[in-house]
C-alpha cells in the first residue's frame, strides 16, 4: 500500500499525520509570501533567523532541564543536557555561514523592511542569557555547599562528575563566543565596518561581546591556577 494512501488519524487540520504532528501548515506560513517580499533574499534572511530561534528555544529547554538535575545533585544528567545544548549552538553557528552569500546590496533593500528590529531583541538569545545566569548561580551554590571553590574543583580529577559538568558549562560558554565571532564576521561581510545596525549600535561594538563570559567564576579559576604557577608573569599587550 503506498504511504500516501494511509489515512491521517491524529487530531488536527493537516492533510497527513506528518502535517498534523509537525504543524507544517502553520510553520510554512510563518514566512513572508513572495508578493510581500521587498527582495527575494528575504526568505533566506527570515529562515535563518526563524530556525535559529527554534534551536534557541530547544537550547533554553535543555538548560532548564539541566538546572533541574543540577538542583537535584545529578551532575551527570545535567552534563549530558548541557552538551546537547552546546550542539544546538554549534548548529546555529553553522546557519550563519549561508548569510555570507547575501549580497550587501540585497541586504540594503531588506534592511528597509526591518523597522527598528534588531538581533538584540531576539527572544531566544534573551532566554538563553537568563538560563545561563540561573545555571551559574545554581552551580556556584552547589560548590559552596560542598565547601569547594572552582579552583579546588580544577585541582581535582577531570573524571569527577562535577568537574565534567563545569567543563560542559565552559564548553557551552565557548560556543556562545564562537557564535558571536561568526556573527560579527558575517555582519561585517554584509553591512561593512564603521556603520550602525538597525538598533543604531555600531557594528564594531560587537567584538567586545565575544569576551563576555556567562560562567565567569569557571574562567577566573583557570586564571587563578595559571597565576599560581607563574606568579612573576606580567601582562603584555600583543600588537595587532
Ligand atoms: C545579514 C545578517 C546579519 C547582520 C548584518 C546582523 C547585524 C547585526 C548588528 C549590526 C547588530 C548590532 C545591533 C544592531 O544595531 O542591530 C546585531 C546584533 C545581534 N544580532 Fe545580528 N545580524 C545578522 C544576523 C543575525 C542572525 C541570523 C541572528 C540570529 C538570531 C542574529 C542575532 C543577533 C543578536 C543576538 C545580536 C545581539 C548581539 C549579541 O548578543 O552578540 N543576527 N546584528
Amino acid at each position: 500500500m503506498p504511504v500516501s494512501s494511509l489515512p491521517a488519524v491524529l487530531p488536527g487540520t493537516g492533510g497527513t499525520d506528518y502535517a498534523r504532528y509537525m504543524r507544517t501548515d502553520e510553520l510554512l506560513a510563518l514566512q513572508k509570501s513572495p508578493v510581500d517580499w521587498v527582495h527575494p533574499d528575504e526568505l533566506l534572511f527570515q529562515i535563518v533567523h526563524q530556525s535559529s530561534e527554534l534551536w534557541l528555544k530547544l537550547t533554553r529547554s535543555l538548560l532548564s532541564r539541566a538546572l533541574t538535575h543540577l538542583s537535584a545533585g545529578q551532575a551527570g544528567a545535567a552534563e549530558l543536557l548541557v552538551h546537547r545544548a552546546a550542539e544546538a549552538l554549534r548548529l546555529i553557528t553553522e546557519h550563519l555561514r549561508i548569510l555570507r552569500s547575501l549580497p550587501p546590496a540585497h541586504f540594503a533593500v531588506i534592511r528597509r523592511a526591518l523597522g527598528n528590529g534588531s538581533g538584540f531583541e531576539s527572544p531566544g538569545w534573551r532566554l538563553l542569557r537568563s538560563a545561563t545566569t540561573e545555571l551559574d548561580i545554581a552551580f556556584s551554590r552547589l560548590l559552596s555547599s560542598l565547601r569547594l571553590t572552582p579552583a579546588d574543583l580544577y585541582r581535582g580529577q577531570p573524571s569527577d562528575p562535577l568537574y565534567r559538568l563545569a567543563e560542559a558549562l565552559v564548553a557551552f560558554d565557548e560556543r556562545i563566543a564562537l557564535w558571536r565571532t561568526e556573527h560579527y564576521s558575517v555582519a561585517t561581510r554584509v553591512i561593512g565596518q564603521g556603520v550602525l545596525g538597525t538598533r543604531h549600535t555600531p557594528v564594531d561594538s560587537l567584538p567586545a561581546l565575544i569576551a563576555h563570559r556567562r560562567f565567569p567564576t569557571l574562567w577566573e579559576a583557570r586564571t587563578a591556577l595559571t597565576q599560581t604557577s607563574s606568579p612573576g608573569a606580567c601582562p603584555r599587550r600583543v600588537q595587532p
